[in-house]
């Protein structure tokens, strides 16, 4: 699996400046590589070490801190169903069972077409929507087994492309600033994490 790309490493080279410290930018830099592949493969981690004159070690130690960064290739989609106390009252456990047995997987599984990775999460902060799940960490609520089932079909189809970005994308609009507009320090210099736009 690569190393950052000549565009990847680009774009990390403009946001590494924006803070004091280089390291800090180590969190930035690791959406940049999951944007890139989905996960973060132990080339990006070497790569992201050069960059910000840390250790693997260090850099892997702070990835592997956060659910959210993926150490091994995932589906298209990941999808994250609720099964925390408001989710577990109102459904969340059949919910994922639906699930389990729609994609044909057992939680923390990869369907064999690649297109799904299905995962058993704690609370997502949508308890009032309870049952929910997330897909790419972007919230469906209030999910009838139907409802995901017609999810999952439209998914598979290409249907919500508007709605779920590939796994790793942040946003779908990429910010377009140039490295010189954080060269100054005023209001227009506050740094902006990467994946979003003022
Ligand atoms: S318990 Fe499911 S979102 Fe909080």
């Amino acid at each position: 699996m690569a190393r950052l790309s000549a565009e990847s490493e680009e774009l990390a080279r403009t946001i590494i400046p924006r803070y004091p410290r280089s390291r800090s930018a180590l969190i930035p830099l690791l959406h940049v590589a999951q944007e890139q592949d989905g996960w973060v493969s132990p080339e990006a981690i070497a790569h992201i070490a050069e960059l910000l004159d840390l250790t693997p070690v260090e850099v892997l130690g702070t990835c592997s801190f956060y659910g959210m960064f993926k150490l091994h290739p995932v589906g298209r989609y990941v999808v994250g169903v609720c099964t925390n106390i408001s989710c577990l009252l109102l459904g969340g456990e059949e919910l994922l069972a639906h699930c389990e047995a729609r994609l044909g997987i057992k939680a923390g599984a990869t369907t064999d077409d690649g297109m799904f990775t299905l995962e058993d999460v704690e609370c997502i902060a949508a308890c009032t929507d309870a049952p929910c799940l997330q897909v790419n960490y972007r919230y469906f609520l209030n999910l009838t087994h139907e409802q995901a089932d017609a999810l999952f079909d439209d998914l598979r189809a290409g249907r919500r492309g508007d709605e779920v970005p590939e796994h790793g994308t942040l946003t779908r609009v990429r910010q377009r600033i140039a490295s010189e507009r954080w060269s100054g320090h005023g209001a227009e210099g506050l740094p902006v994490p990467p994946g979003q736009v003022r």
